[in-house]
């Protein structure tokens, strides 16, 4: 299966390599503007802007970026709802990150099938909340959940987003998706991960399918077909806390040093499955290993938006002046917490009742 994997993003490397000698300097407008600057005028503007930053769309910054990443006429990516442009049958790939207003339902219609409708998506059951998010629900010292920091400013899409570091993937300073380098905590403890320090940094083996190139009439574009392995560390960027890399980290409380709460237990993160054949629903959409079978925050979370429903009885949280994206608010929402799956489905998958992937099973 992972062979067949790899032979399949090699084959979309090879092709991607061969186009990419045939296109000369084009524009892009996330980077590469030492070949083109005219990209500065994509996005800005010099005597009138309608936001900060002298941007050409507001009032808010995350206004700013739906600007373009809205709908798929502007860009190939909709984050809003959840698309992404290909060149393939139906003209779109759903996005695993999910949208922040509506998400491909994972859960009831088929991904791999490549045959997709607007009538597949439902609104989103919870999201990243970018510019609603009020941080005076979490803790007074940390408005991140699970975060021993805080924020700089509002959340908006460039907490995460860096949208000037696009460019030539991947080189040292050149992440992912345009994923910040400079996060509230860059670099783990050097004790971490049994005395390996982590850098932000190491996590750019992520590997990317149907890349085209943009040009006059069509944009680069790229849909994910596998995580790097330290994509955990870089949400741990700002969630810190919930980065336990130890065996048995679950038997060992963790002191909330920023919020003198009760220490709490913590799963164990990012690390290597002994047993990664047992993990049912294992793929992209569901329960998403790493390209090298690790266990990473993106395994049970999505990155922007979920439309897995929760029941009511499961969890609730005392939710950030929480706005679900079909308008109602609820205080105590029922958050889905961006699972990737309905209610606790990722637990079973890896567990059973307990039968596979126990930590007597795990090295
Ligand atoms: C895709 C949109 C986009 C393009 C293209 C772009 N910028 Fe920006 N730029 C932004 C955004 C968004 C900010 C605000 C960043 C923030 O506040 O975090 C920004 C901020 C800036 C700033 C303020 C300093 C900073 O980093 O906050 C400068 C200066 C700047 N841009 C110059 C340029 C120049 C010069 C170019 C062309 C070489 C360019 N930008 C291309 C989106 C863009
Ligand atoms: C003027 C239009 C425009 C605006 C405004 C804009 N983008 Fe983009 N964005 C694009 C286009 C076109 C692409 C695809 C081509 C490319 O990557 O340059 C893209 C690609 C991206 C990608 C994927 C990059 C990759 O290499 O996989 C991310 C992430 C992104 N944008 C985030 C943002 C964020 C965050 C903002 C707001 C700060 C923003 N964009 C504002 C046009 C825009
Ligand atoms: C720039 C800082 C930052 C980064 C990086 C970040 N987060 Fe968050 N995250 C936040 C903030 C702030 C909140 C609280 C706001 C909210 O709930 O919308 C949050 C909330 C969450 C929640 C709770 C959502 C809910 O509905 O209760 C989850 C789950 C989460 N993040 C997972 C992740 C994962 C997985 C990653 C890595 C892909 C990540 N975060 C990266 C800042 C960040
Ligand atoms: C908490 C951090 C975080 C925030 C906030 C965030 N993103 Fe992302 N974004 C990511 C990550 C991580 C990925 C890659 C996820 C994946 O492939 O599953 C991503 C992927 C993308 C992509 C590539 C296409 C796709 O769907 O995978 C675009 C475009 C993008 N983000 C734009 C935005 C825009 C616009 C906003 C604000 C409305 C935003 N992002 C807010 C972390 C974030
Ligand atoms: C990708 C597979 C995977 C998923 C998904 C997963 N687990 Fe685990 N879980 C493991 C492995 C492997 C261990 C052993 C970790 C170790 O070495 O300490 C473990 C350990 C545990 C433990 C024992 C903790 C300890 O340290 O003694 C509990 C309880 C647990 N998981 C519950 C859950 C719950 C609840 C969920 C859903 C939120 C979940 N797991 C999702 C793989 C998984
Ligand atoms: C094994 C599955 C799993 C993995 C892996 C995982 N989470 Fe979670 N996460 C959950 C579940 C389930 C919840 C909802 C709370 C609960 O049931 O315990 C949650 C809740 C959260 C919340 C909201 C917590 C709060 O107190 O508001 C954040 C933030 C979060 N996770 C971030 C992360 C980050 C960052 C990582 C990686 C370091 C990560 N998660 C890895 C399953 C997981």
């Amino acid at each position: 299966m992972k062979k067949l994997a790899l032979t399949l993003v090699m084959a979309v490397i090879m092709v991607a390599a061969v186009a990419s000698t045939a296109m000369a300097v084009e524009p892009y407008y996330h980077g590469d503007f030492a070949d083109n600057s005219l990209g500065c005028a994509k996005c800005h503007v010099t005597h009138a802007g309608q936001a900060a930053a002298l941007l050409i769309s507001g009032p808010t910054q995350t206004d700013f970026c739906y600007y373009c990443h809205n709908s798929l006429s502007k860009s190939p990516y909709d984050a809003k709802n959840g698309m992404i442009a290909t060149p393939a049958a139906g003209g779109f790939m759903p996005s695993v990150a999910g949208g922040f207003y509506k998400t491909f339902d994972f859960d009831n219609h088929n991904y791999a099938s490549h045959a997709y409708t607007l009538t597949d998506y439902v609104y989103s059951t919870s999201v990243h909340g970018v510019e609603t998010y009020d941080g005076d629900v979490w803790d007074e010292t940390s408005i991140i959940p699970g975060g021993t920091t805080t924020l700089t400013g509002d959340f908006r899409c460039g907490s995460c987003h860096d949208p000037h570091k696009g460019g030539n993937y991947a080189t040292s300073t050149i992440m992912p998706r345009l994923l910040r380098l400079d996060l509230p905590k860059l670099v783990q403890e050097a004790t971490d991960n049994g005395g390996v320090g982590e850098s932000v940094y190491d996590h750019r083996d992520w590997t990317f399918g149907s890349i085209g190139a943009s040009d006059t009439t069509g944009f680069k574009t790229q849909v994910v077909t596998g995580y790097g392995d330290n994509v955990g560390i870089w949400c741990a960027g700002c969630h810190d806390l919930f980065n336990q890399m130890d065996a048995d980290a679950g038997q060992v409380a963790v002191d909330d040093a920023g919020t003198s709460v009760a220490d709490k237990y913590m799963h164990r993160m990012n690390f290597t499955l002994d047993n990664p054949t047992d993990v049912t629903h294992q793929s992209l959409e569901k329960v998403a290993l790493s390209v090298n079978d690790k266990l990473v925050c993106l395994t049970c979370h999505r990155a922007h938006g979920t439309g897995s429903s929760t029941s009511d009885t499961v969890w609730t949280r005392a939710s950030a002046s929480y706005e679900l994206s079909d308008g109602s608010t609820d205080d105590e929402s029922d958050s889905s917490v961006l699972l990737r799956e309905t209610n606790r489905d990722v637990c079973y998958d890896c567990h059973g009742a307990a039968e596979f992937n126990k930590p007597s099973d795990q090295s």
